[in-house]
């Protein structure tokens, strides 16, 4: 990759799902920085060590599975999904805002891209709706003590409904 940079066929360099051990590795030994790590991220899996390391080291943080996943899919996975959280739903209430709208602006305020993904036009609009309210650093906060430590991207475990364990 840093040989396609050289050559200008390249413009930047990003990695995927390495944790604070593997982009730590990535940064002893490259020639040239990655510009962004790609990693799951939302409130039920915060990994705030691996985006402030990614961060102090200048590594822009793009928060994949940023609603949770399928699992935010409630037909498939009625109680997994932090946008049913009841801390995520008094919040978005309070700011006027739906649950995924309060958890992608929860991702921007860490200082991530957000890349939800959804295959409903009116939910397209209502994701891009993110920039027009600020999280207060108090419910900030209070978002922060609902982490799980829980990845929901498993594609080993995808299809037996126990994801988290
Ligand atoms: N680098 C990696 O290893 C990696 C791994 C996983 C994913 N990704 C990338 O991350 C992006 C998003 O991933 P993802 O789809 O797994 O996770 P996601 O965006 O967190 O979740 C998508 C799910 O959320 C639902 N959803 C979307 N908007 C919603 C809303 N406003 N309210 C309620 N539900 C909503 C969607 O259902 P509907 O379609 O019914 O709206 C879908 O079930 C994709 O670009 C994907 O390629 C990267």
């Amino acid at each position: 990759m840093e040989d396609l940079v050289n050559m200008g066929l390249v413009r930047s360099i990003g990695i995927s799902n390495y944790g604070v051990f593997l982009t730590r590795d990535c940064l002893a030994y490259a020639k040239i920085k990655p510009a962004v790590n790609q990693i799951e991220m939302h409130p039920y899996f915060q990994r705030d060590s691996l985006v402030k390391f990614c961060q102090k080291h200048g590594i822009c943080v793009t928060a994949h599975t940023p609603l949770g996943g399928s699992t935010a899919n409630t037909k498939l996975f009625s109680s997994l999904s932090c946008l049913d959280d009841p801390v995520i739903k008094v919040l978005a209430e309070k700011y006027g805002k739906t649950p995924a709208q309060l958890v992608l602006r929860w991702g921007l305020q860490k200082n991530a891209v957000v890349i939800p993904k959804t295959s409903k036009v009116e939910r397209l609009q209502e994701n891009l709706e993110v920039f027009d309210f600020d999280i207060s650093d108090e419910d900030m906060e209070e978002i922060k003590a609902i982490d799980k430590n829980c990845r929901s991207n498993q594609p080993a475990k995808f299809w037996g409904i126990d994801v988290y364990s």
